[in-house]
């Protein structure tokens, strides 16, 4: 499928982005290890997160898709029952990495996991390596990735240290942590927290601590049963961050987002913004806030000038899925912007420092590529052209932004295996700029 974005639009108006994708994994997760049925409002219906009630349903959890909410009827803790087949995980990184942490405990069961050619090639070493720590067992293919299959077993506490900083590894093993007398994930640099609020909301003991290096301590204790009140799933900050960059790279816009996560380990894309001149404006959680609340807020954004920027590592985990819009406005800014200690983006849905590189310089763009990031010289715009999407939702959805605020559009290829999490992108634009 080939979509076309061209200049020209005048954009304004108010809308609501799509559900968040990580907090409809979490909620479909912990909904099934749940005692008591869990209702979900607003759960993100996109490839991913289907892929994530599908694999509930087929350990046993009743999915019940209602008008204006799915419930989810667990099968408890320690009651999750083995497929015949391998779980198909899809496209989807965060239920591949989250599963493993329940599924770690079910003693004497052995549960499969695969997926896409994609998934096929990215790393599950990084999660099967610490269950392995806490007694469970984990075979992967070359040691390191899917299809794997996880082994069961009874689980002793650990205090890990994450290697790499990722939401998604410190998730699987608080998620494990739960049938432990307490386990310790130290997190170098903060990474997004649902996992722990929606524990602690759950009725789960979670506490964090900040560490010395401007990390966190999270510790999970023992818990017999989860109870999970009403989950209300929020506007997902890196759906609007398209919209966001649009806003303010579109000559003329003026949007507001309603309804938008904007728990503070979410929106380094926002303070990124901020510091390039961006005018976004919105009353966000401050950072290293901790509750079992996801706050949500509109954001309002304006068209403007904007100057380069630096990113480093620390605050690459709290904007990693908007960085490569960071590239994308880098081109438009004033001077230099560059992001560094990002190598985690090579891992993703596909290598995100080569794809959004040759991506963005095919449309004209100055930009470089570092072994963990990359440099962008702005030249004040970009001429367009066409852009592979590589079968990364991401990428599609950089190069229909980049269409919006080039000078003769852009011809967005590849998006024939992307699991596209904002599929009504397109439909949104046309909307605002009519
Ligand atoms: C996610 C965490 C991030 C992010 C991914 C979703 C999550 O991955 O890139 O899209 O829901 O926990 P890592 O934590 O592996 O960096």
């Amino acid at each position: 499928m080939n979509a076309r974005f061209d200049p020209g639009l005048r954009l304004r108006g108010r809308i609501g982005p799509p559900p968040d994708k990580s907090i409809s994994h979490r909620a479909a997760i912990v909904g099934a290890i749940a005692a008591e049925p869990v209702r979900v409002a607003n759960y993100l219906d996109a490839a991913d997160t289907r892929s994530t009630l599908r694999a509930v349903g087929e350990l046993g959890a009743i999915v019940e898709r209602r008008a204006e909410e799915i419930v989810i009827r667990g099968v408890g803790m320690r009651n999750a029952q083995p497929p015949d087949q391998a779980i198909d995980v899809g496209n989807a990184g965060t239920l591949m990495r989250l599963l493993p942490g329940w599924l770690a405990f079910q003693q004497g069961a052995s549960f499969t996991l695969d997926g896409d050619s994609s998934i096929r090639g990215r790393p599950v070493d990084r999660v099967a390596r610490p269950l392995e720590l806490m007694g469970a067992r984990v075979e992967a293919r070359d040691g390191r990735y899917p299809p794997f299959t996880v082994h069961g077993a009874s689980l002793r506490g650990i205090t890990y240290e994450l290697p790499v900083a990722s939401a998604q590894v410190k998730s699987c093993l608080l998620l494990a942590g739960l049938a432990t007398d307490s386990t310790t994930v130290l997190e170098p640099i903060a990474s997004r927290d649902h996992t722990e609020r929606m524990l602690l909301s759950a009725g789960a003991q979670v506490s964090r601590e900040p560490t010395a290096g401007g990390g966190f301590a999270t510790t999970v204790g023992n818990a017999d049963e989860l109870e999970l009140e009403r989950v209300r799933v929020p506007g997902d900050l890196s759906s609007a961050a398209f919209l966001i960059a649009a806003g303010v790279l579109v000559p003329g816009a003026r949007l507001v987002l309603g309804d938008v996560g904007v728990n503070w380990t979410r929106t380094g894309f926002l303070r990124i913004l901020q510091r390039m001149g961006a005018i976004v404006v919105g009353e966000l959680e401050e950072p290293g806030a901790f509750s079992a609340r996801e706050p949500t807020c509109d954001l309002d954004v304006s068209y403007g000038p904007i100057v380069g920027t630096t990113v480093e590592a620390a605050e690459v985990p709290l904007a990693i899925d908007e960085l490569p819009l960071v590239g994308l406005l880098g081109c438009f800014a004033e001077g230099e912007t560059v992001v560094r200690g990002a190598a985690e983006l090579r891992v993703k849905e596909s290598d995100r420092i080569a794809t959004v590189v040759d991506g963005l310089r095919g449309l004209g763009a100055d930009i470089e590529a570092l072994p963990d990031g990359f440099v962008v010289r702005g030249t004040g715009g970009l001429r367009g052209g066409r852009i592979d999407a590589h079968g990364d939702h991401r990428l599609a959805l950089l190069g229909a932004v980049a269409g919006l605020a080039s000078a003769d559009g852009v011809e967005v290829v590849g998006m024939e295996a992307a699991d596209v999490s904002y599929p009504r992108f397109a439909d949104d634009i046309a909307a605002l700029a009519s």
